[in-house]
């Protein structure tokens, strides 16, 4: 059974086949459209969601499917204390493919290793979204013809943008990327995914926090919103929440070329009046999300009788995950697991989130 957790779970050759499928189903719609009749997609968002959810759910349609789900936790056995795992192996006697998205980092592995149909992670807490991601490489291959040879900024909420970490992680994969990372030194990337994805790759990367600086020489720009929610002080969020917001002056310094994407919802970083200049391609960036959702769907769906080929971790007795957004800190019955990083040192990562493991008593 395969799943889409992580971007990177997918090799560069898949990723590519994806893209070419997206590109066949928007040049001949009717060619897919029984695709995927009698199977039945169900969206599990336990978190807000306005674009992935609906493009899912069109994505399914549109290959002659169905869609059952819900869309708020609060309309779930969740809010009764039913685990993630619980909810995977009921849901996998309804639906033929799940998508679901989930404020704890982690959550969509965990559903993945109960379900009994292939799980697709539709955004984990501050964590990944790689259905994102493909919806952005589309975008990018659409508009600039290629995925190599590129110069990429990500500007904005870079410590809890989920979007932006899962994109440098598939773009580590190509070749001549230069990333440059602009944010307020609070919401700067974090440590494991310079260390573990752009170091361990040779990619090129710069930070700082101007994006004046950085504007004249990028080939795509990619804004993020403050993620609100995700602030634990209210006041930090207000002190950062304006840090950038992209004008038509601004614009004049960039690339004639340049392409602007946004993951959306967009809250007050790109000013309106952007929105018809050719290189803002944020709502072309939409429509690519269902074409590419609905390749995805075909491909996880024609492939169920796949082998998954995802480290698994190993327990460590002594380790436990110190990050109170982990799905292992909430979901206490779940057994941590870790795996190891050889960088300068020997270091083991979380398997759920990534984040440092930590022995049990420095807790
Ligand atoms: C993003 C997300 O949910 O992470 N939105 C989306 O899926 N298109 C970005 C965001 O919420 O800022």
């Amino acid at each position: 059974m395969r799943s889409l957790i992580d971007i990177v779970d997918f090799t560069l050759e898949e990723v590519d086949e994806l893209i070419a499928t997206a590109c066949d189903i928007h040049q001949n719609p009717q060619k897919y459209a029984d695709a995927c009749k009698g199977k039945k997609l169900a969206t599990l968002f336990f978190e807000p969601s306005t674009r992935t959810r609906l493009s899912f759910e069109a994505a399914m349609y549109e290959l002659g499917g169905n869609v059952i789900g819900f869309s708020e936790a609060s309309s779930s056995s969740a809010s009764k204390g039913e685990s993630v795992a619980d909810t995977a192996k009921v849901i996998s006697c309804y639906a033929d493919i799940i998508a679901m998205r989930h404020p704890l980092e982690g959550a969509p592995l965990v559903a993945s290793r109960n379900a009994t149909v292939p799980v697709i992670n539709a955004g984990d807490g501050g964590h990944l979204h790689p259905t994102q991601t493909l919806t952005d490489l589309l975008t990018i291959y659409r508009e600039k013809g290629r995925l190599t040879d590129l110069t990429i900024g990500f500007c904005g909420d870079l410590k809890y943008g989920r979007t932006v970490h899962s994109l440098i992680s598939a773009l580590s994969r190509y070749h001549n990327i230069k990333v440059v990372l602009i944010s307020p030194k609070e919401l700067a990337i974090p440590e494991y995914v310079k260390s573990d994805v752009m170091d361990l790759n040779e990619m090129h990367y710069f930070e700082t926090d101007s994006l004046d600086e950085a504007l004249p020489e990028l080939d795509i720009l990619y804004m993020t919103r403050i993620q609100r929610e995700r602030f634990d002080d209210l006041e930090t969020y207000e002190r950062l929440k304006d840090s950038y917001i992209l004008t038509c002056e601004k614009m004049q310094e960039a690339k004639g070329d340049m392409c602007i994407l946004h993951p959306l919802p967009r809250v007050n970083e790109i000013s309106v009046a952007i929105d018809s200049d050719p290189r803002a391609c944020y709502f072309k960036q939409v429509l690519n999300g269902k074409l590419i959702r609905m390749a995805l769907i075909l491909k996880l769906l024609g492939e169920t009788d796949k082998v998954e080929s995802r480290d698994e971790g190993l327990e460590h007795s002594e380790f436990c995950c110190a990050n109170p957004r982990c799905i292992t800190s909430v979901e206490q019955e779940l057994v941590p697991k870790f795996r190891s990083v050889e960088l300068k040192e020997r270091v083991y990562r979380c398997i759920f989130c990534e984040k440092d493991a930590v022995l049990k008593e420095e807790k």
